[in-house]
């Protein structure tokens, strides 16, 4: 039995490959490199000792998907295949709604035609509605500001009804919070195309030279020093999260959503001056206006994931900074040579 992992390459992807293969899991990666590079899985054998079949293919390609399930005898999948640009989905969001509603659409339909009935999927923190209040539980109310969130929020939808309409069927909706850091190694990491959207990515960038100065966007919110307060998870806990919830897939029919988040709030001077602290270096930073859409405070409420999926974050925020940097510091053009 296999795991069918869609943009598997990718950054959350190549760290949850990891941690299946080291729990004994026989994984399958179909990804189109929109968004990555198969040096990621390459450094994956390398780290784990394990080859496993991997596939440059459309997560979008109904027929494509079902032959790959059938021929490696795959009995789940998780789902990480998507567009994440909160920015360059408002600009363009036909692509956004054709790549990351039509791929799990067809995924489904594939999974019917062979007979796959468990689905773990990458949803996100942005479903959740701004007024709400903190921390975040799954039961808050749901609402998007963005075509990017629109489409995890219409996905869960879609996912939710194909569980009530097959009986058969088990979905587990992870929500993510900000995924940062990297495996301890620094050898495989986030190498996000063009400029850093996400904070972390920005601070290493800047600190490696890459970028001349991070700017922060506002220093007027309601946070104890001015600056956005986010729920930051270290990669390893969000890619050993998954497997928790490959285990909780096995436990019960039907659709569940979970947060992935530490459950602690730190602002972006927090993680400025931390990353500082940890890998003795300098961020040449600047405050700036707000960024549009942004709000004050985002932290979740864990407990359910621990409830239901024996599960919760280990790693420190130093542990974050340091592996962030250690990856960075590394390879400081991502996976380009
Ligand atoms: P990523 O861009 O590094 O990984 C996504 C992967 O999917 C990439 O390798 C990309 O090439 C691939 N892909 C995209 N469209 C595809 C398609 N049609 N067919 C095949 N492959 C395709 O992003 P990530 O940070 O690893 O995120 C993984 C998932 O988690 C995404 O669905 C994202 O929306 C979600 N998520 C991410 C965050 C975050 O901050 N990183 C937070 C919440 C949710
Ligand atoms: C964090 C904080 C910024 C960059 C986004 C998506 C969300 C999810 C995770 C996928 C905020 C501040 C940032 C910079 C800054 N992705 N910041 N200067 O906005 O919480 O969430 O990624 O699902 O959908 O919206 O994360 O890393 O962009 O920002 O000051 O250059 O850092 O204002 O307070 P965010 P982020």
């Amino acid at each position: 039995m296999s795991i069918l992992i869609t943009g598997g390459a990718g950054y959350i992807g190549s760290h949850t490959d990891l941690c299946l293969l080291n729990e004994g899991y026989d994984i399958v990666v179909v990804d189109n490199y929109d968004n990555s590079s198969p040096e990621a899985l390459r450094r994956v054998m390398e780290l784990t000792g394990k080859t496993f079949p991997y596939y440059e293919a459309d997560a979008c390609d109904e027929e494509k998907l079902a032959e790959i399930m059938k021929k490696h005898g795959v009995d789940s999948v998780i789902h990480f295949a998507g567009l994440k640009a909160v920015g360059e989905s408002v600009r363009i969001p036909l692509r956004y709604y054709e790549n990351n509603l039509l791929s799990t659409i067809r995924l489904l339909k594939a999974m019917e035609t062979v007979g796959v009935k468990k689905m773990i999927f990458s949803s996100s923190a942005t479903v959740y509605s701004a007024d709400n209040q903190v921390p975040l539980t799954e039961t808050g109310k749901l609402g998007c500001t963005n075509p990017y969130g629109w489409t995890k929020y219409m996905n869960e939808q879609i996912l939710r009804d194909a569980a009530v309409a097959d009986k058969e069927l088990t979905v587990v909706l992870l929500r993510y919070f900000n995924p940062v850091g990297a495996h301890e190694s620094g050898r495989i990491g986030e190498d996000p195309s063009g400029i850093p959207n996400n904070l972390m990515p920005y601070i290493s960038q800047t600190a490696v030279g890459r970028r001349d100065h991070l700017t922060v966007y506002g220093n007027d919110y309601n946070t104890h020093d001015g600056t956005g307060v986010r729920d930051y998870i270290h990669v390893m806990d969000l890619a050993r999260g998954h497997v928790a919830a490959v285990r909780y897939a096995d436990t019960f029919k039907g659709s569940d959503a979970i947060n992935l988040g530490t459950g602690v709030g730190y602002s972006v001077l927090d993680m400025v001056h931390a990353f500082e602290e940890a890998n003795h270096i300098k961020v040449p930073y600047v405050i700036g206006a707000r960024r549009p859409g942004d709000i004050d405070t985002v932290y979740s409420n864990p407990a359910k994931a621990k409830e239901k999926l024996g599960w919760q974050a280990e790693k420190t925020l130093v542990d974050m900074c340091r592996d962030q940097w250690n990856w960075q510091s590394h390879n400081p053009n991502g996976y380009a040579k």
